[in-house]
């Protein structure tokens, strides 16, 4: 029994630039994602993300002596296995519009899992069951380009979700949809993980939605910054803004009362969380 869903291990990596330049994007990044846990993980932009989420489903592999990667156990450098790596980290990237490929959303959702050459009573079972879990089986026969951004990306989620995978990683999803499309995106995350018991790295900016993580990792030039539950990480304000990132919302507020002699506690993420500490303050005034 594997109980790391993915592993990392003292992860190096460099792009070259030419001949003699190398630019050193990660430095040495170790992370286990368990299974059925929400990890969340931030950075600015150019931090690294993006070039760290290409490492969890063998897109990139580590060079000799610059760490390993593993999936459900398997080396992503195990050339082999490289489909059934894919299989098991599925992902989901920023532009919806890149990774739908068929004319009509059912086939799109159809595409990965007729490609592992799936039965096709099998195959049709997953497309619907993966539709409805993303909220988008009444779209089934119409063509994407008449969808909006989030339902696209959830189009998106349902294709990997045919797939069958151990853990969905996504890659900045939200980040170019419009409030109600992120709404979206965030409310099929959460059923995802809560109710299908599905593992999820979300690799974000935003940081109301690393707030709904499990815990969340923070990376600043190329190293993990900062590692903990959100409550931990956010409560860090000062580090935080060190950095170049912002706290949610709701903790940015109680910070700067803090800083007025209104003390609410430094463990505030949501809303209701901060008007809950307002009144509870006002009272025992
Ligand atoms: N193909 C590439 N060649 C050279 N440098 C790159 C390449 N892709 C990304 N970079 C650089 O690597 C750094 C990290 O990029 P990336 O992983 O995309 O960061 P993030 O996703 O956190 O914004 C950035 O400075 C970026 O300019
Ligand atoms: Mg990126």
């Amino acid at each position: 029994m594997i109980d790391d869903i993915i592993e990392v291990k003292d992860l190096h990596f460099s792009y070259r630039v030419d001949e003699d330049t190398q630019l050193e994007i990660l430095k040495g990044i170790n992370i286990n994602v368990k299974k059925g846990e929400f990890l969340a993980v931030l950075g600015h932009n150019g931090s690294g993300k993006s070039t760290l989420a290409k490492h969890l489903n063998a897109i990139f592999t580590p060079e000799e002596g610059c760490g390993s990667v593993k999936v459900c156990g398997i080396d992503t450098r195990d050339e082999e296995r490289l489909y059934e790596i894919r299989q098991k980290a599925g992902m989901v990237f920023q532009n919806p519009d890149n990774q739908l490929v068929a004319t009509i959303v059912e086939e799109d959702v159809a595409f990965a899992p007729e490609n592992l050459g799936i039965e096709p009573s099998e195959i049709r079972k997953r497309v619907d069951d993966a539709l409805k879990t993303v909220n988008m089986y009444e779209f089934k026969d119409k063509a994407p380009h008449y969808l909006s951004g989030g339902q696209k990306q959830r189009v998106a989620i349902a294709g990997v979700l045919a797939m069958k995978p151990e853990v969905i990683i996504m890659d900045e999803p939200t980040a170019m949809l419009d409030p109600s499309g992120r709404r979206e995106i965030m409310a099929t995350v959460k059923k995802l993980n809560k109710d299908e018991k599905m593992t999820v790295v979300l690799i974000t900016h935003y940081m109301d939605e690393a707030a709904l993580a499990d815990r969340v990792i923070v990376i600043n030039s190329g190293e993990i910054e900062l590692c903990g539950t959100p409550r931990e990480v956010f409560s860090q304000v000062e580090h935080i803004k060190e950095i170049g990132l912002d706290v949610p919302q709701a903790t940015e507020l109680a910070y700067r009362l803090s800083k007025e002699g209104i003390d609410l506690g430094s463990d505030i993420l949501t809303v209701d969380e901060c008007v809950d500490a307002i009144l509870a303050k006002r009272k025992a005034d």
